[in-house]
């Protein structure tokens, strides 16, 4: 199957040209002035915006939490992916005390196996337990393609883990070329201000905001920073959403340290008065960590313009609010903590960030597609329009508007975070690995469409000598 491309703008993270472009079966073929070859599909991009397709690396389908599931199976939420412009996606499985890693990672294919992406999956591996020499496994998951662990420093009780296993991962991870991504904040503090809160009959969903500030965020990433520095390997920080975090990401690039950090839509556009929704409507905003002050989501611009912040994911954990959030009805602290968003990622991205002149095209492009693509070890064949590279691709409508709402949703949740925001510019067709899974306000895509994706590790070619580290050895 042939498709040719017609006359669209083509941007990259660098570039910036009208051309024609070919894609034969997955791949793309030829990138030309003017292509005059005979293709079975031409799409007009003429006045179009041809884009790569979006690599969004933090989501999470089918993800057991909260004492419930994720409402988005593989399939759903892949699909959803698609219609947001984002043709892969990199999950989280999760591994549970008394579950090998190879275990768990047997039991999310199981899942990817059952519900068919749309589009193409890769995954990290969530590390809860290191007891019994688990670390034993990690050559073997490097081999399978999961070149990156998520460790929590929050969620104590479930998902957190100490500093001995953090040390212990990092060094692992950094020693096979993995990248290490934390959630970070004090989760000691955090259980103890919940506690207070709960006692002091303070039971409503805004209680989640004022017990989880910013400081235990920022003390956390200062402290992920210190212990990845001391095991020599890279730190790349999630859902970084507070402007003293960043500050302390920026000062640890500034050493040369090799530290990562992401961010996502509702900390750049939803701000701390969505905690003032009356009734148990603020649950829908009960993610971790929550929106924050309006200062911090300046200062985040900011990072994504000057590169403290390296890309911005979704964070996609969507609990419906019906059945789901109200099971935190009497009791904030246990309303299943995420939100949704995969679907909304570029267009909420190039409203509100490119047509404000806050972050260049190929800023945008680099954000959302090459960044994660090189740091996750998807590139070239990710994150780029390139002959040779996956022909995932978007033909994005600058001119056409649309308004964010639960009516027109892919996704399976049961509401909108951005309910009734409207957005000007939209992905109008969707391509991945040359089938087209997104055409004129429909998902075409099938479940199966996608595959498992194998990832190479963290910079891969880069020696390990290269990293600038105060590495504590003992050997
Ligand atoms: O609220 C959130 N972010 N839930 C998902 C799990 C996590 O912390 O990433
Ligand atoms: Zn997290
Ligand atoms: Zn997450």
């Amino acid at each position: 199957m042939r498709t040719l491309i017609r006359n669209g703008r083509i941007v990259t993270a660098v570039d910036d040209y009208v051309a024609d472009l070919l894609i034969d079966g997955e791949v793309i073929s030829m990138i030309g002035a003017r292509i005059d070859v005979e293709a079975d599909r031409v799409i007009d991009a003429t006045g179009k915006l041809v884009l790569p397709g979006g690599v969004d690396p933090h989501t999470h389908m089918e993800m057991p939490f909260g004492g419930t599931e994720t409402i988005d199976t593989f399939s759903s939420g892949t699909a959803a992916a698609a219609k947001g412009g984002t043709t892969t996606i990199v999950d989280f499985p999760v591994q549970t005390r008394g579950h090998s890693l190879l275990e768990t990672l047997e039991t999310w294919q199981r899942k990817l196996d059952t519900n068919k992406p749309v589009i193409d999956v890769g995954f990290h591996m969530i590390v809860s337990d290191l007891s019994d020499g688990r670390l034993q496994d990690v050559p073997a998951l490097v081999k399978e393609g999961v070149t990156s662990f998520k460790l929590f420093m929050a969620y104590k009780g479930a998902l957190m883990v100490d500093d001995e296993t953090i040390f212990e991962a990092l060094t692992v991870a950094g020693e096979q070329g993995m990248l290490t991504m934390m959630h970070a904040e004090n989760g000691g503090v955090i259980d103890v201000l919940v506690r207070r809160a709960l006692s002091e009959g303070k039971t409503g969903p805004r209680y989640h905001a004022l017990t989880r500030p910013e400081l235990a965020e920022a003390e956390a990433v200062h402290s992920a920073l210190a212990i990845a520095e001391l095991a020599g390997a890279p730190i790349y920080i999630v859902h970084l959403s507070a402007e003293r975090s960043l500050q302390h990401v920026g000062e640890a690039r500034q050493r040369g340290q090799y530290a990562y950090a992401e961010t996502c839509p509702q900390y750049l556009f939803l701000d701390e008065s969505v905690y003032d929704s009356p009734g148990f409507e603020a649950a829908k905003f009960v993610f971790t960590p929550p929106a924050r002050a309006k200062r911090s989501q300046d200062a985040l611009w900011r990072g994504l313009a000057f590169n403290d912040l390296s890309v911005i994911s979704t964070d996609h954990c969507p609990f419906c609010f019906k059945g789901q959030k109200e099971l935190g009805a009497d009791d904030f602290s246990k309303i299943p903590n995420g939100g949704p968003g995969v679907e909304l990622r570029l267009p909420l991205v190039y409203d509100g960030g490119v047509r404000t002149g806050r972050i260049t095209l190929n800023r945008m492009v680099e954000l959302l597609s090459t960044a994660p693509a090189k740091l996750f070890g998807l590139f070239p064949r990710k994150g780029t329009i390139a002959v040779g590279s996956d022909a995932d691709i978007v033909v994005f409508d600058p001119n056409r508007s649309t308004v964010l709402s639960v009516e027109n949703q892919v996704s399976l949740v049961d509401y909108c975070a951005f309910e009734g925001r409207e957005v000007h510019g939209v992905p109008e067709t969707v391509l991945s690995r040359g089938r087209v899974v997104y055409e004129d306000g429909k998902v075409t895509g099938k479940p199966g469409d996608g595959q498992f994706i194998r990832r190479t590790e963290h910079m891969g070619t880069l020696s390990p000598q290269a990293t600038p580290t105060t590495a504590i050895r003992v050997r």
